[in-house]
């Protein structure tokens, strides 16, 4: 399973790639704004400065919503880096971009997924990734595990490449769950991949291997 993590803070995407497991980066105009990044400028040369923190690929999203606006700034941000991905919402342009950008061999990821029907266009325009939101389902009392489930069963059953990439994964269960479906990809917050490590007789144990030691080597 590939670890993204979901934010735009460097210093939180240092941290994670520093710890050997991160495998690249999703970001989002909310996840920007909440670094105070704005403006053409700034946005561009922060995707680059994520860039050169990580090896995988980083999403980053377009703003407009009409086909020419996402083909024109999709271009744009392509232009970055080669690990850039182009991350388009799921809307009826969304889909004609993807697939204009699939047939130019440049790497898309379709946010904003919250049912399989949505999923199964993705992947027939050929997105690399498909992103459905986990968390925001079970905000609204839907079963976002129940949709990851059933997205890659049909794409198993069809042999789609696009990834299944859990979105919106708010906390330890939910990444695991999704681990034992077989999602591709999950992305979450760095708090939720440092969950990962905890157990508290992981911290017993240790504590006691060191007192240990301690006594016989004085
Ligand atoms: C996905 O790419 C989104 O950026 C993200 O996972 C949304 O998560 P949230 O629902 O916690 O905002």
């Amino acid at each position: 399973m590939k670890f993204f993590i979901d934010t735009a803070n460097l210093a939180e995407i240092r941290e994670a790639h520093e710890l050997g497991v991160l495998d690249g980066v999703t970001t989002n105009p909310s996840l920007m704004a909440k670094e105070g990044i704005t403006g053409k400028n700034n946005i561009l040369s922060h995707y680059k400065a994520i860039c050169n923190i990580v090896e995988g690929h980083v999403s980053a999203e377009v703003n407009a919503v009409d086909f020419a606006g996402m083909i024109r700034e999709g271009e744009e941000l392509c232009e970055i880096d080669e690990k850039i991905v182009v991350k388009i919402p799921m809307i009826k342009d969304g889909i004609k971009a993807i697939k204009y950008f699939s047939d130019r061999d440049i790497k898309t990821n379709c946010t904003l997924v919250f049912s399989a029907g949505q999923a199964l266009l993705a992947a027939k325009a050929g997105a690399t990734y498909v992103s459905p939101f986990v968390g925001r389902l079970d905000d609204i009392s839907f079963d976002g595990i129940q949709l990851i489930e059933q997205i890659v069963g049909i794409y198993q059953n069809y042999g789609y490449q696009t990834e299944v990439l859990a979105a919106s994964i708010r906390h330890p269960i939910h990444l695991l769950k999704c681990a034992e479906i077989g999602a591709d990809v999950m992305t979450g917050p760095l708090s939720i991949i440092l969950a990962l490590l905890n157990h508290p007789l992981t911290d017993s144990g240790l504590a006691k291997f060191i007192a240990d030691y301690k006594k016989g080597n004085q």
